[in-house]
């Protein structure tokens, strides 16, 4: 198989990734502890969920009263459109029920719609759902999908990972509130950066960076290391897991309110034994700020701009610290391009490349050892990973 065919075959795969109830119960009452009435009144929709599977369905249909929802509109992808095919079998719950159509139950979605109690045992939950086949294939994108986006207040799920940022486009375009998975490295992309930049959109407060395990379909090839991984934390079978995955959101809740403790910078050059042996922060030969390689040795003294990981949007707290830009992208925002250089790798091999320009670069006195760097006439320089940059609101000191 060509690589772009297995590249393609591994995303299709991944398109079919499983949230559990447990890491949605965990997300979900972080938002609700902040603010009980979150969801009350509010009509949620769910739009890449098969409740015959998906726990998020199951999640909200049996929080349904609890959270003081108006209504619960749940849809699935039909499994014919699906990139990954994995032997398709209508649940015995729909072949036994009337309106079970051989030809629709591969070639439509379906909707599920909760708002009252229909079973008549005085209470609304997951027996209340009631279902039929849509028009189309349940694609997000159809105008069918389009018009249950723009009648509902809140789009909740975890997307196909292969089209999260035509996804989350698809949300702001509508002006909607999110909670959505996705992978930590979106924070880069130019669909996702401005949006943190302007408080639109932040990280969730649960799993960042963590292990997430997900349920795959039936006899999915997953790596041994994944399938071990998953079982270690308790998921034997049909699961994966992803280092990288994280929440998105636009609602909000508190953990992005708990201030960060910060040392001052002479403390952290004395005590963080992470900086052990520096006797001044670096400062950026192409931005005008100093590189703090960790979170936690961020100076609460420092007026100026500061690069940190990425990590550190984890912790991030939009009353304590504002966000100006990050590397990487960078979005137009680095003070200088560099001619070609040359970058001589670890083991000294040479090549010319342009590559300087894709991060916040320190300037040496001489070559690093055993470290990749670039020349550019009779300067020195090494890059740093990608570092978001910000700044104090107020400085606390
Ligand atoms: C990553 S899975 C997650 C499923 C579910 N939200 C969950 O978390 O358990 C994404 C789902 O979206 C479906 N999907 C793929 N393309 C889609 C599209 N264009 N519109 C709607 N759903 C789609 C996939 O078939 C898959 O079932």
């Amino acid at each position: 198989m060509a690589n772009s065919n297995l590249t393609e075959a591994k995303r299709a795969k991944n398109d079919e990734f499983y949230t559990q109830y447990h890491d949605i119960e965990k997300e979900i009452n972080a938002y609700i502890e902040y603010n009980p009435d979150v969801f009350r009144g509010k009509t949620i929709l769910l739009p890449c969920d098969d409740p015959e599977w998906s726990n998020f369905t199951r999640f909200f249909a049996q929080n349904f009263e609890r959270f003081g929802l108006k209504k619960l509109i749940s849809t699935s992808y039909a499994a014919n459109s699906k990139k990954y095919k994995s032997g398709y079998q209508p649940s015995l719950f729909e072949v036994n029920d009337p309106q079970y159509d051989a030809y629709k139950t591969k070639k439509n979605g379906k909707i599920f719609i909760l708002d009252h109690d229909r079973s008549g045992d005085g209470k609304i939950d997951v027996d209340d759902l009631e279902w039929h086949y849509l028009e189309g294939d349940g694609d997000f994108k159809s105008a069918e999908i389009c018009g249950l986006r723009d009648e509902a207040d809140i789009i909740i799920t975890n997307p196909p990972f292969s089209l999260f940022r035509e996804f989350l486009a698809w949300i702001i375009e509508a002006g909607k509130q999110f909670v959505i998975i996705g992978n930590m490295n979106a924070i880069t992309y130019k669909e996702v950066f401005p949006l943190i930049k302007d408080n639109k959109l932040w990280l969730g407060a649960t799993g960042n960076g963590n292990d997430m395990v997900f349920g795959v379909p039936k006899g999915t090839e997953v790596a041994e290391s994944d399938r071990q991984k998953a079982a270690r934390l308790g998921y034997v079978g049909d699961y994966t897991r992803l280092g990288n995955s994280c929440w998105f959101t636009s609602v909000d809740h508190g953990k992005r309110h708990q201030p960060l403790a910060l040392m001052s910078m002479e403390e952290n050059l004395k005590f963080n034994k992470k900086l052990k042996g520096k006797e001044s922060y670096d400062c950026y030969d192409n931005y005008d700020a100093i590189e703090v390689p960790f979170t936690d040795a961020i100076p609460n003294d420092y007026d100026g701009v500061m690069g940190v990981p990425i990590s550190f949007l984890d912790k991030y707290n939009p009353d304590q610290f504002q966000i100006l830009a990050i590397t990487k992208t960078w979005f137009g925002a680095a003070s200088k391009i560099y001619p070609p250089q040359i970058q001589v790798s670890a083991n000294g091999k040479r090549s010319d490349v342009t590559k300087l320009n894709d991060g916040a670069t320190l300037k040496l006195d001489r070559p690093p050892n055993g470290q990749t760097y670039y020349i550019v006439g009779n300067d020195y320089f090494i890059q740093v990973y990608a570092r978001v940059l910000i700044k104090h609101k107020k400085l606390t000191k």
